[in-house]
């Protein structure tokens, strides 16, 4: 924990939307009176026939229901192109950046409109209609957005999967929502290499069986060469050449769907998590504008794939209801160079930048130098999310990319919050590197210890959320019980976030990683279980217990603990195959960093494995590796440290 704290610099303390009182006096209202509240914010956006209730939700057991401006009806395309036109169709809406420097793309409001209403229409010809799920399997590319787009357009559900998923992931991801219709690309392109996104569609329609895909469309990205099916294929050019530019917005209900996206937990296969439509982006809007002090005339740049949920409230939702200009970036930190997210700021004359910890940590190793060279004047604000940010990356964020003067803003939020729930506002809040600092407007954190005694003043242990707020998830797709289970039961009455947490003597939250069998790899979230099933899905493996470790630069790495079975030679080559399979089963984020071969796994004479023990020996903690007596065998433990395998 860093002691040090940094004031609001005084020309931020002037320009910024709110300073600390007005943070405190309006954070106060939000919590007192959250029907008055969001009643007012609620009217950021557009309706078609305006909200008369606001807030109906209940966090009781078994009865869990959430519902924001639940009479109102509106568009969520509507809100992020049409109703811009008349005042900024011709200012530029998306900016894209290629992997190769060389290439980009300016698209403005009206380009947008355009764009998206023939994408819509494209869909609609092949009869996707309000409710239908579409899965989006697509690179870094303008289309991914127009994609989105026009599914919001038509009232359609999205579900964008990772274009790092393998396509057995792809597969499950699909039927488990029922998607008829895939939009994809031929190829992804992500720093000079070429990701098969056509073939792994097909590959993932082959293991379908019998689930039938009517449609799949298919952007042109590299012109690789990919195969068509007749009838099922077809290609998106061709398609949107038919069609008019002209598309009308479908009406949707604040509750209706707009979009599943699958995230890990601690058990099972990944939930789709359930968004819907005006809280969602009254919440994905206002966050927007507030964390990073959106003004007019910012170029924004979110550094997140559209594929996770920080590409679809901070890439394209949010900063699109506001009108902004949103950058999308194809690459990856470090091609051609590492100073290219510094050149590509220059070029683009950004001012508002918002990264993972992970990348800094990497540009970090290579120095200065690739940063320094570049000019970087546009920046002011920088923002951090994902994963906790150590206080030494933190500085160099600080010191070195934004030369002090440039507050950071360490967003804290989850695939099911929708948008950021604890974050600094520049204007208003103090820095402590290291610390997501207080909660966001609407937002009633708690920390409370193993009973659920809710704890006050400083003090640590897991985080909750006492009340809802407009932006959250309402439910796993299809299965609510699940959505209760997961999220309500471990505490009654409040939201789990699965997150533990340490708050200081000012209040302020640090957020100290997972209390749960999830790790956080580079930013990405990975149920142990799933790399599990994976392993054992391999013949030659019986057993396998997976656990996260501190590592440099992902944050945590795949440590995997693997049982042969009988007669299987642990060699060399094996532990090859095996993290070759798990990329083939899962995707390359999945890929472990570390297997041992283990004879035998720590077990309670229940049979149960003992993943405490296991974490400990991946941490080498082998100190402090508590009760090991209710083992059925003790021995198993000595044999593991003297097998640690070494940290890369
Ligand atoms: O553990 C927290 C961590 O990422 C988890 C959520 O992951 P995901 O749903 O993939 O969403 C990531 C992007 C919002 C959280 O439970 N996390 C996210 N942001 C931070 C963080 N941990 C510490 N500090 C953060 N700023």
């Amino acid at each position: 924990m860093s002691d040090k704290i940094y004031d609001v610099p005084a020309q931020w303390a002037e320009r910024a939307y709110l300073d600390e009182h007005g943070y405190k006096a309006k954070y106060e209202a939000s919590v007192r009176d959250p029907d008055g509240f969001w009643g007012e914010e609620g009217k950021r956006i557009d309706w078609f026939t305006p909200y008369t209730k606001v807030k109906n939700t209940s966090y009781a057991p078994g009865a869990v229901s959430i519902k924001w401006f639940e009479d109102g009806v509106t568009n969520i395309a509507h809100n992020c192109i049409d109703r811009h036109l008349a005042t900024r169709g011709d200012q530029v809406a998306i900016i894209w950046e290629g992997d190769d420097p060389s290439q980009s793309r300016h698209i403005t409001y009206r380009e947008l409109h355009d764009e998206v209403c023939r994408f819509a229409n494209v869909l609609r010809n092949r009869s996707v209609q309000k409710g239908d799920r579409v899965t989006i399997y697509m690179p870094m590319i303008p289309e991914a957005a127009f994609a989105m787009l026009a599914c919001a357009r038509l009232g359609a559900v999205h579900s964008v999967v990772f274009g790092g998923f393998s396509p057995d992931s792809l597969a499950s991801r699909i039927r488990d929502c029922d998607s008829k219709m895939i939009i994809t690309a031929d190829e992804g392109l992500r720093g000079g290499r070429k990701v098969p996104l056509k073939a792994n569609v097909d590959a993932a329609i082959a293991k379908l069986g019998d689930f039938e895909v009517d449609h799949v469309v298919v952007v042109k990205r590299t012109g690789g060469t990919v195969n068509m099916k007749p009838g099922r294929d077809v290609w998106y050019h061709e398609a949107a050449d038919l069609v008019t530019s002209e598309c009308p917005a479908v009406p949707v209900n604040a509750e209706d769907p707009l979009f599943i996206l699958y995230t890990s937990g601690s058990t099972g296969s990944p939930k789709g998590v359930l968004h819907t439509t005006g809280g969602y982006l009254v919440y994905a809007s206002m966050t927007h504008q507030y964390v990073f002090d959106y003004h007019e005339g910012d170029i924004y740049w979110c550094t997140a794939d559209v594929g996770w949920v920080t590409g679809h409230s901070y890439i394209v939702y949010g900063p699109l209801a506001n009108g902004a200009t949103t950058l999308m970036f194809e690459g990856v930190p470090n091609y051609p160079t590492n100073s290219r997210f510094w050149e590509v700021i220059d070029k683009h004359k950004v001012s508002i930048f918002y990264t993972a910890p992970t990348a800094i940590r990497a540009l970090m190793q290579s120095g200065d130098g690739p940063v320094t060279k570049t000019s970087r004047a546009s920046l002011r604000l920088l923002g951090s999310v994902g994963e906790p940010i150590n206080p030494e990356a933190w500085e160099w964020y600080y010191r070195v990319v934004g030369e002090e003067r440039c507050p950071v803003v360490d967003t804290w939020w989850q695939t099911e919050t929708g948008g950021i729930l604890i974050t600094p506002l520049p204007g208003a809040t103090r820095l402590k590197p290291g610390s997501a600092t207080t909660p966001f407007f609407g937002i009633v954190p708690q920390i409370v210890d193993a009973e659920g005694k809710v704890l006050e003043g400083p003090c640590e242990g897991n985080l909750v959320i006492a009340d809802s707020w407009p932006g959250q998830m309402r439910t796993v797709y299809g299965d609510h019980e699940r959505f209760m289970q997961t999220y309500f039961s471990t505490y009654p009455n409040k939201y789990f976030t699965g997150d533990g947490c340490r708050r200081d003597a000012d209040g302020y939250y640090w957020i100290t990683g997972r209390v749960d069998d999830v790790i956080n790899v580079s930013g990405h979230r990975m149920g142990t279980a799933e790399v599990e099933s994976a392993l054992v899905a391999h013949p030659k493996v019986s057993e396998a217990a997976v656990v996260g470790y501190p590592h440099d630069i992902k944050g945590q790495g795949i440590y995997a603990y693997v049982t042969l079975m009988a007669g299987i030679e642990p060699t060399e080559e094996l532990r090859k195959e095996l993290v070759g399979w798990v990329r083939q089963e899962i995707g390359p984020i999945a890929s472990p960093d570390l297997i041992q071969f283990a004879p035998g796994l720590p077990k309670t004479r229940s049979g149960k494995i003992m993943r405490r023990i296991l974490r400990k020996i991946a941490e080498d903690e082998f100190a402090n590796l508590g009760d090991t007596s209710t083992l059925a065998d003790p021995g198993v433990v000595d044999d593991l440290i003297s097998h640690r395998q070494n940290k890369k």
